[in-house]
């Protein structure tokens, strides 16, 4: 398969504790790939070590055939790979449009032009009736949107997203998912996300895949991984398989 991002063989060990062990994983042009797997499997350590948040122990990282290991995180995003933070924490003090247009500037070098593409992308993610809050005072819904259009606002081919829809409602998380869903409009070739609801994994992914214990698992389409008994043991549960 042509990858648009090919990572092969990474490992990411903390303190002598292997977080990543030999991960093979690639995303082409045009899918939407699930990351899943148990409370610390290395799911946003897969997407820290693939941004440049931290350098892999060993393995290679290919984006468009350039390797990304050494590269800082500014670079790499450059290179048009954006994700969002598990955590999310904007600028608290700065308005939502002020945030945007940091996401903005890693594209362009005037205001105007930053505050042109930050305007656009609120437009589409629907917050931009708020961007004179300060983010501080935005809801988590919201501060979730926020780091959402940040994220798009830098113009990425491949975007990660590690738990957008973590602790939103059910009608906040359909609207993320059409949102997920439409991010080829803007440009977005590519998507990986992590997410804990499987309706929203089993919904948005063309491809999952499944670590456990920094491993990989498992990998296939959202059926097969649905029903891989390996899956269902170490993540999803015999209550999953029963009533999916
Ligand atoms: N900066 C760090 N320093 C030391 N250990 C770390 C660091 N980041 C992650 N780890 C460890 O690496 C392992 C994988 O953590 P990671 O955060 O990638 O899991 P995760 O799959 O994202 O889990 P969750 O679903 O809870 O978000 C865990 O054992 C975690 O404690
Ligand atoms: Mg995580």
């Amino acid at each position: 398969m042509g990858w648009m991002l090919d990572v092969r063989k990474l490992s990411k060990v903390f303190g002598g504790l292997p977080a990543l062990v030999n991960v093979d994983f690639g995303i082409a042009p045009g899918e939407i790939v699930g990351l899943i797997g148990p409370n610390g499997a290395g799911k946003t350590t897969l997407f820290n070590v693939i941004t440049g948040v931290f350098r892999p122990t060993s393995g290679e990282i290919l984006f468009e055939g350039k390797n990304l290991v050494g590269l800082k995180p500014h670079d790499i995003c450059r290179l048009g790979i954006t994700r969002t933070f598990q955590v999310v924490k904007p600028l608290p003090k700065m308005t939502v449009l002020e945030n945007v247009m940091v996401g903005a500037f890693a594209r362009v070098g005037t205001k105007e032009e930053a505050r042109e593409i930050a305007l656009r992308e609120l437009e589409f993610t629907g917050l931009l009736p708020k961007r004179d809050a300060l983010a501080r005072s935005l809801t988590l819904a919201d501060r979730k949107l926020l780091e959402l259009t940040r994220a798009v606002a830098t113009r990425p081919k491949l975007i990660l997203l590690d738990e957008v829809v973590a602790g939103l409602n059910p009608t906040e998380t359909e609207e993320t998912i059409t949102l997920i869903q439409r991010l080829p409009e803007r440009g977005i070739a590519a998507v990986a996300g992590v997410e804990h609801v499987m309706r929203v994994i089993m919904t948005i992914s063309h491809r999952i895949v499944v670590l456990n214990y920094g491993r990989k698992i498992a990998q296939g389409s959202p059926e097969e991984v649905g029903h891989n008994p390996e899956v269902i043991e170490a993540y999803l549960g015999e209550a999953y398989a029963e009533t999916s």
